[in-house]
């Protein structure tokens, strides 16, 4: 491996699969970079429950397994990796922080908004709770609000309105641990929703006001955006082994076969036209198969989509951002695979609807174009920006990982 190659490498530790994504950081000149695939690695997910690490021995094996794969694919070491996080123990909130800059109108600086951003890091938060990103919203300058930017401006009176993403420490720690377990270490952790909306969505689309929702396995996390800033994130506990355990309990079917009939014959679709079409379901025991309508998979599918939707619309409720979908949905993770997502999704919030495939790697195989992977892009994308903010000249390899810190390290996204 030639030593002065810069690599970056995304970590996605997903409740079915561990994949690792690494590619090659490119200088294009001044402060421009590009990324180049370099490798891929996955394996299946061990030792987790209901979203939560249950076996940290496990979760190392899968961890260490994705990431031997992904190194002899890229023909290179892996020491960190940008590590995702998500799951049910993810919050998030808006809040307020003021700062009184002079008893008489003077000019805004930079440290005196770095000051306040410092001060929105400390809000205290509860017990086994810990910050994994602060972003600010907009200021306040007296009495003039809706500042992108308060740089020059002249005021007596600062105030920041930030939107805080939390996490509990001890599911932060268990993934750190499983990553340092496994010989590598932690370069930063970033919430997956939060890596996959920046990456998904355009700029227009976060001016008009847009909703991102990562459908995995055990768990939905959205992130919604309006004026081009956060507005609302949160995670719901249900994803796509919801449907699969209906579908097994309403037709008395094994999980495994359950989850080859959602993914064969399932659709939640309201203009879905098939459904006197029959298909076969295997019996549990020795009991024999059966054949059922694809009207009946509907019926089951369908209550589960209505209670994942209404969830989402409850949280966009909580954060205000019910009416801001302009830009419109986009859905991504293996969930989003589920066929006729895209249509329940048009009628339910009644915006243009797509499926948020992964950002463009250059070179990245056409096998990896597919939602569940789609993260591990966003994570990518994320974790060079932050080196970049961190390091802003690249230094050679070397220097660079004694540099590293294998915690968590809370950023800013702007
Ligand atoms: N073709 C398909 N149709 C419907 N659902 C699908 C399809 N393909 C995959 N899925 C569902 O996608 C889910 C897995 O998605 P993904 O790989 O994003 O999850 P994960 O990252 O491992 O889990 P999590 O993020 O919740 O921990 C599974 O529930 C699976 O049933
Ligand atoms: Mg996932």
């Amino acid at each position: 491996m030639n030593s002065q190659r810069e690599l970056l490498a995304a970590l996605d530790l997903g409740s079915t699969m561990t994949r690792v994504l690494v590619a090659e950081v490119l200088e294009t000149g001044g402060e421009s970079t590009l990324l180049r695939y370099a490798g891929f690695g996955e394996a299946p997910s061990e030792g987790w429950r209901k979203g939560n690490i249950a076996d940290l021995d496990q979760v190392t094996h899968s961890v260490a397994s994705a990431v031997e794969q992904a190194a002899k694919s890229a023909g290179a070491q892996i020491e960190s990796v940008v590590a995702g996080v998500g799951g049910a123990q993810i919050q998030g909130l808006t809040s307020r922080v003021g700062w009184t800059l002079s008893q008489r109108s003077r000019e805004v600086t930079r440290d005196d908004i770095r000051q306040l951003l410092e001060a929105a890091r400390n809000i205290p938060l509860q017990k086994d709770r810990e910050l994994l990103h602060l972003v600010p919203q907009e200021f306040v300058l007296d009495t003039q609000e809706d500042i992108h930017d308060p740089m020059g401006m002249k005021g007596m009176h600062l105030e920041a309105k930030v939107h805080l993403i939390t996490t509990s420490t001890s599911a932060s720690q268990h993934v750190v641990s499983a990553v340092n377990k496994a010989g590598v270490l932690v370069e930063t952790l970033v919430w997956e929703a939060l890596a996959a909306g920046e990456a998904l969505l355009t700029p227009e689309e976060r001016e008009l006001g847009a909703l991102v929702a990562v459908v995995g396995n055990s768990s939905c996390e959205i992130v919604a955006y309006r004026r081009d800033g956060l507005c609302a994130s949160a995670s719901m506990p249900i994803g796509g082994n919801h449907f699969t355990g209906d579908i097994a309990v309403g037709l008395h079917t094994a999980l495994a076969d359950a989850e080859v009939i959602k993914r064969n014959f399932g659709s939640i679709s309201p203009s879905w036209s098939h459904s006197g079409a029959t298909f076969e379901v295997p019996g549990v025991g020795n009991r024999p198969s059966r054949f059922v309508r694809r009207g009946a998979l509907n019926e089951i599918l369908d209550p589960r989509a209505h209670e994942l939707f209404d969830f989402m619309q409850e949280e966009l409720r909580r954060f205000g951002a019910e009416n801001s979908l302009g830009g419109g949905v986009v859905f991504t993770g293996g969930g989003a695979k589920l066929h006729g997502i895209c249509d329940f999704a048009e009628k339910f919030f009644h915006a243009p609807v797509r499926i948020g495939l992964p950002a463009r790697i250059e070179g990245m195989p056409d096998l990896l174009e597919s939602p569940e992977y789609a993260t591990l892009t966003g994570l990518l994308l994320y974790g060079q920006r932050i080196r970049r903010l961190r390091n802003p000249r690249p230094r050679p390899l070397a220097s660079r990982w004694k540099t590293l810190l294998g915690r968590t390290i809370q950023e800013s996204v702007r």
